[in-house]
């Protein structure tokens, strides 16, 4: 199967020396990478900015803001089984990016924030592919993650609880629940990220060769 998955964060110009970005180390979008190539599935990995060496075997395309992480996933979407959506893409970027650097004053500064496209809500109900999508969450886990997979439109979203510091962001362990269209779920202890990426992989590919037998 093909896999095309984004991982990492996004960063939003503010000005040519300063951005908006947030926490993502990748680790997780990178893990899963790993595991469906070991899985010998094909992998495009669309990475935010992040400082982890490219999986063996994946082909990365490197994108640093929310627009053009957006059109990387449109552009690769074609002929693509399972889309995870793994990218802590930001939500809000200013309306203008200055062209120089802004200097300080006395006064204090406001920025004017717009939002970014939703990329997951991007993706139309017409597409062939799997669409898993992520919920990092500090609170109500559940309601939360069952939200975004009827809002945005998702087959499958996985959540995970993000208020403390010892899985989630920037952390090697997680611990997820994963969420699917019929009501049912399924939990994964903490654990490190890389034995989550193999279960996950193992769920996407089984859900998608699933769905492709009904239809047959
Ligand atoms: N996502 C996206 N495009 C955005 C923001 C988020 O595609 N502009 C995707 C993420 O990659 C993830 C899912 O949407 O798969 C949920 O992201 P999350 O940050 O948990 O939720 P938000 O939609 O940003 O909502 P909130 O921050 O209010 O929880």
């Amino acid at each position: 199967m093909r896999f095309l998955i984004t991982a990492g964060p996004t960063r939003e110009p503010i000005d040519p020396v300063r951005y908006l970005s947030n926490r993502s180390s990748g680790k997780m979008g990178y893990a899963i990478a790993e595991a469906a190539i070991a899985a010998n599935h094909e992998v495009i990995l669309i990475s935010g900015p992040v400082s982890l060496p490219a999986p063996a075997g994946a082909r990365r395309l490197e994108v640093v803001t929310s627009d053009q992480m957006h059109d990387a996933v449109h552009q690769n979407l074609t002929g693509c089984d399972v889309l995870v959506m793994c990218a802590a893409v930001a939500d809000y970027k200013p309306a203008k990016a200055s062209p120089q650097k802004i200097k300080k004053g006395a006064a204090g500064l406001i920025l004017e924030l717009v939002p970014t496209h939703d990329i997951l809500s991007s993706i139309g109900p017409e597409r062939n592919c799997l669409v898993v999508g992520f919920a990092a969450e500090t609170n109500d886990l559940e309601e939360n993650a069952r939200k975004k997979l009827r809002d945005k439109n998702c087959d499958i979203v996985v959540g995970n609880d993000v208020s403390g510091s010892d899985r989630g962001m920037e952390s090697d362990e997680n611990e997820v629940t994963i969420f699917f269209r019929n009501g049912e779920t399924k939990k994964i202890s903490r654990t490190p990220k890389k034995i989550i990426a193999r279960e996950l992989v193992k769920i996407f590919s089984n859900t998608r060769e699933k769905r492709l037998t009904k239809k047959m």
